[in-house]
């Protein structure tokens, strides 16, 4: 009788000491709010200047918090004021006394050696962040209205035909990379990636053409939001596409002269 009463207050024992060791583990691992003073203080898009040289930077047409939930602002902030800036004042160094100098960004993309890759990625870097802010905006989202809206539906079906390809596109690429919606030489629209910093106005281009969206698939573009959750990024890209823009850019495309 001895013996069950000691091994029955034994276990009590043993039960109530793991009891306070889980109390005490939960105490450990959480994780208090940041207080006020420790919120992120986003800067101003206007504040960020290229160095001097040919090209400036595009500037960014809303504020880094104005595509939030979707973009996530320190996501906007670091992209534009880092990533993008540090493209433009590479550029601007790689051209600086050559025949690059005074020329279009279409024009020295079309034109440059592609082993030349200091100038290949500054180039693709610039023009691509460039279109890429362009195509998305705080009141975007929905449906295209207008040209763009009829050539998509000639081209590839349907609205919703184009979006599914468009995703399709964007899962299947791998590491660094971009996804275009682009006018070919016949004037139709296709959807094409590219790696790196490449893009369909380059001579190497899979697809030639003239993009008029852009999607940057960088784990610079959406890790600090999404982290692993590549395809989350995608899907939510098509709650901030600005298709008023694309729109534009699409009729752009028939006139432009580089
Ligand atoms: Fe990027």
């Amino acid at each position: 009788m001895k013996k069950i009463f000691f091994t029955l207050t034994s276990l009590l024992f043993l039960s109530f000491l793991i009891s306070c060791n889980n109390k005490k583990l939960t105490e450990v691992v959480e994780v208090p709010l940041p207080t006020a003073q420790e919120k992120v203080t986003l800067g101003f898009p206007d504040d960020v200047k290229a160095n001097p040289g040919s090209f400036l930077l595009d500037k960014l047409p809303y504020s880094y918090d104005a595509l939030a939930p979707s973009i996530s602002p320190l996501t906007l902030e670091v992209h534009y004021s880092k990533h993008y800036l540090t493209y433009t004042n590479n550029l601007n160094a790689a051209i600086e006394g050559t025949e690059y100098e005074n020329m279009s960004i279409e024009n020295i993309l079309a034109k440059l050696d592609v082993n030349d890759t200091e100038l290949r990625n500054n180039a693709g870097g610039f023009y691509n962040h460039s279109l890429y802010w362009k195509s998305m905006g705080p009141k975007g989202g929905g449906t295209p209205k207008d040209t763009i809206a009829v050539a998509i539906d000639r081209d590839f079906g349907s609205f919703n035909e184009f979006k599914t390809a468009f995703i399709q596109e964007a899962s299947l690429q791998f590491g660094s990379a971009w996804v275009w919606l682009i006018v070919d030489k016949a004037g139709k629209l296709k959807i094409t990636s590219s790696q790196n910093q490449d893009n369909p106005l380059m001579r190497n281009a899979a697809v030639p053409g003239t993009p008029i969206l852009a999607l940057d698939l960088w784990e610079h573009a959406y890790y600090l939001g999404y982290q692993y959750r590549r395809k989350t990024y995608i899907d939510s890209f098509f709650n901030v596409i600005n298709w008023d823009n694309v729109n534009e850019n699409y009729k752009n495309s028939f006139i432009k002269k580089y």
